[in-house]
């Protein structure tokens, strides 16, 4: 094993709590009367949605899917496929997908038109973080809580490697050298 990165904080749990608190508040707004289906993202959003389904206090169901992408490092190769699918049917429900980073745009758009095709009444996308200056292909992010750097963060769910998604705080990776 190599030296541990230096992690420096980006976003403090405490302004990761006001941000999910935010975003609980519209998409309780726009969804209580739905009874929607809140799709996960796994891994790296069951902190996220576990914390955001807490401060939804009306009738919804919780699915996760799992995505893999083959590539070399942190890059992804935009080849996507779903390695643990949907239990339950989606069509004709009201379908908000929970992402905990929207990075090239590729897996979530990948994930957006496999979704589709299952015909919801409809589709949005809560992502609790955003990395816009690394965008291959155009992505709406219907409910976000930050914008990042074009840096590669961890915590909160969020890994480097399998390590570190146990943080409470998001931080960045300092870049060796
Ligand atoms: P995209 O397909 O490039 O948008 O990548 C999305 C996925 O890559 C996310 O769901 C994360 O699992 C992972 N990812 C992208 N950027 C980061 C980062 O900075 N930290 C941790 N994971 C990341």
């Amino acid at each position: 094993m190599g030296s541990q990165p230096k992690l420096h904080i980006l976003l403090t749990s405490e302004q990761i709590e006001a941000a999910v608190k935010k975003l609980a508040a519209a998409i309780r707004k726009d969804y209580q009367d739905k009874h929607p289906l809140l799709i996960g993202v796994l891994k790296g959003s069951f902190m996220f949605m576990a914390d955001l389904i807490r401060l939804l206090d009306f009738p919804l169901e919780v699915e996760f899917i799992r995505l893999s992408s083959y590539g070399r490092g942190r890059e992804s190769s935009g080849k996507i496929k779903v390695v643990q699918g949907l239990r339950s049917p989606i069509k004709g429900r009201d379908v908000l997908v929970i992402e905990d980073i929207v990075d090239t745009g590729l897996s979530i758009s990948f994930l957006i038109d496999y979704l589709q095709k299952k015909k919801p009444a409809s589709l949005k996308l809560c992502a609790l973080t955003d990395k816009p200056s690394r965008r291959q292909i155009p992505v709406t992010i219907d409910y976000l809580g930050f914008t990042v750097p074009n840096k590669f963060v961890v915590g909160y769910g969020l890994d480097w490697d399998e390590k570190f998604r146990y943080l409470p705080d998001i931080c960045f990776i300092e870049e060796e050298g």
